[in-house]
């Protein structure tokens, strides 16, 4: 048995849309924070006695498209290691899933890590941040702790590609907080697969976001390495609003009522003199970014906007990585739906 376990990450510079082809290789590049916190734990057992690979997510053996999307990412690592043996997961995130949140930015990374080590692949970050990207893209960065870019894909990808992320800052390079302010515990209807497949097909702002994401992402990476707070504050917000914007005109919502709500809480913060920026990724909630001394007035602030249903302060943490597993730990029964 194997156990990764590995933090969301936050994009300051969106990915959003995906290049043609084969591969999973995002249209656009992105640059994230790692969380110190929203973590999720995966184990994976391989076992002889399976006859497909089985997935249990927070304590329910999952079916159709959650366990068909993990079994096809773990048939390609499965045929990497010329292994026959399939794979028991067991993951556990300790936020909602699938809302909006990064749980496939934390599930495919730890996901990636644990299963490379079950099938004695190469664990070394690179590589499993390339692999995670076939997953998740955003799961790449969460391989590396505390600033982290992953780059456009090629323009006509084969599949055969290399591309993982790459650490831009440490942890400690800057002292910001992300004030996540949760407003539902609900799953969202539309995936960001979906969500960003619809806006290229059919947005008539896509292509304007496909011009502009790269200027963002430069000018949110320089003011990140020159310690400019309130460009690197500014650019965040103009990339989510601009992500938000290309995807709402294909018919693509995540916005509820309460996600402007928060945005212009923001600004009215921000015309006080506090320094805070809000961001969204494809769900309702709404993530602030501020520097740490000014996290606990901010957040009580937050706190106070009805429908938030809670404000967690996170800090930059640290990326993926194997644990030991000391927990008695027995694997699942033989499920009959997995003996093909
Ligand atoms: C809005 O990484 O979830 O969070 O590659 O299709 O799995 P897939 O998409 P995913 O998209 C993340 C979109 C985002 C922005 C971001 O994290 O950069």
């Amino acid at each position: 048995m194997t156990t990764a376990i590995a933090h969301s990450n936050i994009a300051l510079a969106k990915y959003w849309g995906k290049r043609p082809g084969l591969g999973n290789y995002p249209a656009v590049p992105s640059l994230s924070m790692t969380l110190g916190g929203m973590t999720t734990r995966t184990r994976v057992v391989l076992r002889e006695d399976l006859h497909a690979h089985a997935l249990v997510l927070n304590s329910v053996l999952e079916s159709g498209e959650p366990l068909e999307r993990v079994s096809r990412f773990l048939e390609d690592l499965r045929r990497e290691s010329g292994a026959t043996s399939f794979a028991w997961v067991e993951s556990d995130n300790d936020f909602p899933t699938a809302s909006g949140l990064a749980s496939s930015a934390s599930g495919f990374a730890a996901l990636a890590l644990a299963a490379s080590a079950a099938y004695g692949l190469d664990t070394d970050p690179k590589t499993v941040s390339h692999r995670a990207r076939r997953g998740s893209a955003s799961a790449a960065r969460s391989l590396f702790g505390g600033f982290v870019e992953l780059a456009a894909g090629p323009l006509a990808p084969t599949g055969e590609e290399f591309l993982g992320a790459v650490q831009v800052a440490p942890e400690d390079h800057a002292d910001l907080s992300l004030l996540v302010c949760v407003v539902s515990e609900e799953k969202k209807k539309i995936g960001s697969t979906s969500g960003m497949g619809t806006t290229a097909a059919i947005s008539p702002y896509y292509a304007a976001w496909l011009e502009e994401a790269p200027r963002l992402f430069r000018k949110a990476r320089s003011a990140l390495l020159a310690h400019d707070f309130t460009t690197l504050g500014t650019i965040t917000e103009a990339s989510a609003l601009a992500m938000h914007a290309s995807a709402m005109a294909a018919g693509v919502f995540y916005f509820k009522p309460i996600t402007l709500t928060l945005f212009e809480r923001v600004r009215e913060l921000r015309s006080d003199g506090l320094p805070a920026y809000a961001t969204a990724d494809a769900g309702p909630h709404v993530k602030v970014l501020v520097p740490s001394a000014s996290a606990a007035q901010v957040g009580a602030a937050l706190r106070e906007v009805p429908g938030v249903l809670h404000v967690r302060c996170m800090q930059p943490g640290p990326g993926a990585r194997l644990i030991v597993d000391d927990e008695a730990h027995e694997p699942g029964p033989i499920v009959p739906g997995n003996h093909a």
